[in-house]
């Protein structure tokens, strides 16, 4: 089982017991989880693995749940790492991928995240949870908390995606819709929480989401037999997938499962909102708050991400970018993408397929680099952004236009 150690602030680097309830270090830096990645070497290694569990948890060595009874899983991770020959042919990139996280519980890489987290508050005893969201870390938290038997609280903006709305309802959340954005959200869950007795599951404000969501670091490399891709295209809104990866990569060398060469590591967002793509250009350190964010990529509607720094750094660090699209490209993206290949992605997803073009066009990326895109969602969850493509005469419309209410 797990080889977890200590939580570690990743701004000051003070240590903190695992095995009770946290949140931020008083420095106000998220904190991380760290393992025994030498003990973990002595009694597991990377050809064991195909023995685990099809979930995210065959890596449960490098998890921070120490009690099995407490993992609540639903079957997430383990995704597909479908090769995209026909769009890759199209678009002049040799070997391309898209690992799709649509397949997820819930329909979004957010299942990962969500299981750990959950199944630590099981682990924990902690019987409430609160979460702001920009919608699918909402209904990936309202599922995994009803499987649990745990309360949950949701905030989440008005304008969500019609499907995480319904679905966190039917999995029995107390929902409130906030005339705001996530960051809104999270001000409202911040406020209550203490007296409401909610632990609060904000992304990197609580540090086990980060730990299910770097699994997709560790299931690329199983993928490709230990040898990472060249370039890896990632959605960020928080950017909390991309930051796991990194550290997914890092605890892989320590295990000496794989060498230290890295990814190039692009962090896409929308230009509605991006405030990551605006600090990598102008060589800052952190992002300021975006003003006005607008996008129908709803997971990338976040004006200010605690992790930003972390996100700036490893981008930087692995030689890579990042670059904004438009709500247009990505619906462009997206049905190409659909249309010729079978995968009907987030819009998220999608803006990644939109940025590839573009870092083939400007040179920046060579046809023969290993290529893999993160589609973080599955399109069915966007209906309402997509369905502006194909507008259907309402039923009742039709039937007016002969002038008869007659079956057609
Ligand atoms: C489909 C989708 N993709 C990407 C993201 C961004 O996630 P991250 O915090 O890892 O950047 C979200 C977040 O809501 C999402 O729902
Ligand atoms: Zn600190």
């Amino acid at each position: 089982m797990t080889t977890v150690t200590h939580l570690e602030c990743s701004v000051c680097g003070k240590q903190r017991d695992q095995g009770k309830a946290h949140n931020l270090c008083e420095c106000g830096g998220p904190l991380l989880v760290r393992y025994d990645l030498n003990k973990a070497r002595q009694s597991w290694n990377r050809d064991s693995i195909a023995n685990g569990p099809c979930t995210m948890w065959r890596y449960a060595p490098v998890l921070p749940v120490s009690k099995p009874a407490a993992i609540t899983s639903l079957g997430e991770g383990l995704t597909p790492l479908v090769e995209t020959r026909r769009l890759g042919q199209r678009i002049g990139a040799d070997g391309l991928w898209v690992k799709d996280e649509g397949v997820n519980p819930t329909g979004s890489f957010k299942a990962r995240g969500l299981s750990c987290a959950i199944s630590m508050c099981v682990e924990l005893g902690i019987g409430k949870v609160a979460i702001p969201s920009a919608g699918n870390a909402a209904s990936a938290m309202a599922a995994y908390a009803a499987a649990a038997g745990i309360e949950a609280h949701i905030f989440m903006p008005r304008d969500v995606p019609q499907a995480n709305f319904i679905e966190c309802k039917a999995f029995g959340a107390k929902v409130t819709l906030v005339d705001g954005l996530i960051s809104d959200c999270g001000k409202m869950v911040a406020a209550r929480k203490d007296a409401e007795g909610w632990f609060d599951v904000s992304t990197l404000k609580e540090p086990y989401r980060i730990e299910g969501k770097k699994t997709m670091g560790y299931e690329v490399a199983e993928q490709f037999q230990w040898k990472l891709p060249d370039v890896i295209f990632y959605p960020s809104g928080g950017g909390v997938g991309l930051i796991g990866m990194w550290k997914a990569f890092e605890e892989m060398e320590a295990l000496g499962w794989i060498g230290s060469k890295r990814p190039k590591m692009i962090a896409v967002q929308s230009t509605g909102c991006a405030p990551m793509v605006r600090a990598f250009e102008e060589g800052k350190t952190h992002s300021e708050f975006w003003e006005n964010a607008e996008t129908i990529a709803s997971g990338l509607r976040v004006p200010k991400a605690l992790g930003d720094f972390l996100v700036l750094s490893a981008v930087r660090a692995s030689g890579g970018t990042a670059i904004a699209v438009t709500d247009e490209e990505m619906l462009d993206a997206g049905i190409e993408l659909a249309s010729i290949e079978g995968i009907f992605a987030a819009p998220e997803g999608s803006a990644c397929v939109a940025a590839l073009k573009k870092l083939l066009a400007s040179g920046f990326l060579k046809r023969d680099e290993r290529i893999v895109i993160y589609n973080t969602g599955s399109g069915l969850k966007y209906l309402e952004a997509y369905s502006v493509r194909f507008p259907r005469v309402a039923a009742n419309e039709q039937d007016k236009l002969g002038g008869l209410i007659t079956p057609r």
